[in-house]
């Protein structure tokens, strides 16, 4: 397990009879950017809800970055280092595009230095700034985040999670519902931030994905199906089948 941010291993979680994550073990190196992919409901999400802490495992452990973080609560969590984005978008559309990424850096700096407030404001804005940039939307900053364009909505909920200076950043369908300028711009912004960012996401686009993936885990009713590069995923008769839904001619 050495030299991975994150360590999953037997992670399970049932909603009554069904098992939505079914023993999964997945480990992310350090600096590899990793995309999950599966038809829907194969239990991408969940397993999202699990490692950052909106959902309590049934059973099985998630080690992040060296510590066990199983159950503990979604605050702890992200104060550790896992900052995520929704796959339904959330921003505060009454508040304007630096104020939401403002919160989340201030959440940040609170947790660091609590009885340093007044002095952290500095930082925050500082933290804010380059978490807009990042994205490039510092143009936008005082504009209403409910103003934005869908694309523009999903690069600001990027640029939350990276105003808290996460070491993990677990990005749940970025480009759904971009058009296909938005989804490469996109695209761009997240190989640029794998520099500096253990990123791992869930993405439905396959151009984005094998465009952007070092490597791929599929997932299929609960369980990880396969794990490889995009050329070796591409051609991986499990993962068409999967998807067709219907078993291969002998
Ligand atoms: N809170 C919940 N209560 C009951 N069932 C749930 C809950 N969350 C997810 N499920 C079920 O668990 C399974 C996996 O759902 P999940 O959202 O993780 O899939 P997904 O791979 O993210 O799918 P999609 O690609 O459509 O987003 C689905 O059958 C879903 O209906
Ligand atoms: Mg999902």
């Amino acid at each position: 397990m050495s030299g991975a941010i994150l360590s999953v291993r037997g992670l399970t979680r049932k909603f009554g009879g069904l098992t939505a994550v079914n023993n999964v073990d997945f480990d992310l190196p350090a600096g590899e950017l990793h995309a999950i992919i599966g038809p829907n409901g194969a239990g991408k999400t969940t397993f999202f809800n699990l490692v950052s802490g909106f959902l309590s495992p049934n059973a099985g452990r998630v080690v992040f970055d060296g510590q066990d973080i199983t159950g503990m609560p979604t605050h702890r969590i992200s104060q550790l280092g896992v900052a995520r984005t929704l796959q339904v978008k959330s921003v505060f559309n009454g508040l304007s595009v630096y104020d939401n990424v403002w919160i989340a850096a201030h959440s940040r700096h609170r947790f660091l230095h609590p009885l340093k407030a007044a002095r952290s404001f500095g930082a925050t804005a500082d933290a804010a700034a380059q978490a807009l940039a990042t994205v490039e939307l510092t143009s936008r900053a005082g504009e209403l985040a409910g103003n934005l364009a869908y694309g523009d909505v999903a690069l600001l909920e990027i640029a939350i999670a990276v105003a808290m200076k996460p070491k993990l950043l677990l990005l749940d369908e970025p480009v759904a519902g971009m058009s296909p300028e938005e989804t490469q711009r996109t695209v761009r912004k997240i190989k640029e931030l794998a520099q500096s960012v253990n990123i791992l996401l869930i993405e439905h686009d396959m151009e984005a994905v094998f465009g952007i993936a070092d490597r791929i885990t599929v997932m299929t009713q609960g369980a990880v199906l396969c794990q490889g590069t995009a050329r070796e995923i591409a051609h991986d008769p499990r993962v068409q089948e999967a998807y067709l839904g219907v078993p291969e001619d002998d």
